[in-house]
């Protein structure tokens, strides 16, 4: 049994990993934002799901979950956000305090939830840092659009990229992983793939994750992504 914690997990493809990583018989520490408004993950709770109030953007909401957290096998950085509307997100018409919470809540969230968790990590076995990133985060994608969200994707794999190489020496080992397109709030009922096959690809690609490829941007099927 491990020990998993997942930001975000009251609904989407957090809500899913949680459901499947409990089905499988782990542990999963599960947080989110308003836990009093989370009835899909509430109805879990249980031995195996322990719900957690955590504002990943709030320094002392992250210090405070992690003096409950001794120990860390795998933490998903699963919370994210799309950021302000699509016509002001785009190169001629930005939301500019919009643009920088969405960097916060996809960038700076993510680094600060592992460096709050690090000491929980290196008690763990085998520990794995993943973020749930996206295509869109792809240089090479030539999609003009969404610049809040796709600026926001892009740092967070370069930072995730980096912060590889420094926890190969606590045998941590950090992967980035796009769920695909996925029927959620935030992919819109049309999206390719439902919650379910999203997050049973996302558990196998984890499962293939180790200090030996740490820095990998993966796709949910298993892919390699380019970056
Ligand atoms: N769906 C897709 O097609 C797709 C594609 C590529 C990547 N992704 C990525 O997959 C991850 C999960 O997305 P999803 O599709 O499951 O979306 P979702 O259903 O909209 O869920 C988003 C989750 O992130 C949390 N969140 C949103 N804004 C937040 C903020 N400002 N601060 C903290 N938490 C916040 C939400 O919590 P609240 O309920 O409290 O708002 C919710 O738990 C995200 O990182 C997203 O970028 C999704």
């Amino acid at each position: 049994m491990a020990n998993i914690l997942i930001t975000g997990a009251n609904r989407g493809i957090g809500l899913e990993l949680t459901k499947q990583y409990v089905q499988a018989g782990h542990h999963v520490d599960a947080c989110c934002r308003n836990p009093s408004g989370a009835d899909d993950l509430n109805a879990l709770a249980g031995d195996n799901v322990a719900v957690h109030g955590l504002i990943p953007t709030d320094a002392a909401s992250v210090a405070a979950l992690a003096t409950s957290i001794s120990s860390v096998d795998i933490l998903i950085n699963n919370a994210g956000a799309a950021g302000p509307a699509p016509e002001q997100q785009s190169g001629l018409s930005m939301d500019f305090d919009g643009w920088l919470e969405t960097f916060n809540v996809n960038t700076l969230a993510p680094l600060r939830v592992v460096q709050a968790l690090h000491p929980a990590l290196k008690e763990g076995t085998d520990a794995k840092a993943i973020t749930i990133t996206s295509q869109m985060g792809a240089l090479d994608l030539n999609w003009p659009v969404m610049y809040a969200y796709c600026s926001s994707k892009a740092a967070v794999n370069k930072v995730m990229r980096m912060l590889s190489v420094e926890l190969v020496k606590d045998n941590i080992a950090v992967g980035l992983i796009h769920p695909g397109h996925v029927q959620t709030d935030m992919g819109g009922p049309n999206a390719e793939i439902t919650a379910q096959e999203s997050a049973s690809g996302i558990i196998s690609v984890i499962d293939g994750i180790s200090t030996d490829n740490t820095g990998c941007f993966m796709k949910w099927n298993g892919e390699t992504h380019n970056w």
